[in-house]
């Protein structure tokens, strides 16, 4: 979710006044999801790179967080959305820790849309933790070297359990995936828009959406008509 700080400075606000706007694309991007159907929204609201930006801003941040799962975590659950956050949380004040706890039980049932809040969340923290996990177990001896996959290293994953996303979305002009979900982004559609978060509405989303539908998903295979066509030249068909 980029771009907060632009639509802030474009406006002549300060950047909390962007920060504040860019909650409301949350509500409704979560929206918009939970109506679309979509199994697994997940967001980046705060990098493990963010604590490098003034220590005024950063509070706002995680103020904000604080805040929005407050004022938010009772429709969540009432919409039937379950919500789990993704990160190095022990970095964050008890008060917090103990909101995202509260916000995680009391929707652990739900069936409906899967709501993950990467916060203070790195793609390559992700990967060392799952590999401290994994040299655990095969240091008490619970998992040999050798039966270390894809699917065991996935396992122990922040998003284990979870489909791979589908699609990655990055607002605010920037064409770069900067420590998001780097394994699980092997495969993904990525698509970039100029749209400053702030102003990334259902229609936006809906279009983003559509971007998707028309993309052609192969996998490291060849297309269905290629395929075809191969076996028709190789069977002089
Ligand atoms: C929001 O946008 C990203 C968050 C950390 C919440 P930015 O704050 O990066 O906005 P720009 O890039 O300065 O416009
Ligand atoms: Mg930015």
């Amino acid at each position: 979710m980029d771009g907060n700080g632009r639509w802030a400075r474009a406006r002549m606000l300060p950047r909390s006044a962007g920060h504040k706007a860019g909650t409301d694309a949350v509500d409704a991007v979560v929206r918009a999801s939970a109506k679309s159907g979509i199994n697994v929204l997940t967001l980046f609201a705060f990098s493990s790179e963010n604590w490098s930006r003034p220590q005024t801003e950063v509070s706002l941040l995680l103020d904000l967080f604080l805040r929005a799962l407050q004022s938010r975590i009772q429709e969540l659950h009432r919409n039937n959305i379950r919500l789990r956050v993704i990160g190095e949380r022990s970095a964050f004040s008890a008060r917090l820790q103990a909101q995202i706890t509260d916000a995680e039980e009391l929707t652990q049932a739900n069936t409906g849309l899967v709501l993950n809040i990467a916060a203070n969340y790195g793609g390559r923290w992700d990967i060392v933790q799952a590999a401290r996990q994994i040299a655990q177990r095969v240091e008490r001896g619970e998992l040999s070297a050798a039966a270390i996959d894809d699917a065991v290293f996935a396992a122990h994953l922040s998003l284990a359990g979870l489909p791979e996303p589908d699609l990655f979305i990055r607002t605010g002009g920037e064409q770069r995936i900067s420590n998001f979900l780097l394994w699980q982004l092997a495969y993904t559609e990525l698509y970039f828009t100029d749209v400053l978060w702030p102003d990334f509405d259902a229609a936006a989303f809906e279009q983003a959406l559509s971007a998707y539908a028309q993309r052609q998903r192969r996998f490291g295979r060849v297309s269905e008509g290629d395929a075809v066509a191969n076996e028709q030249q190789a069977t002089g068909a």
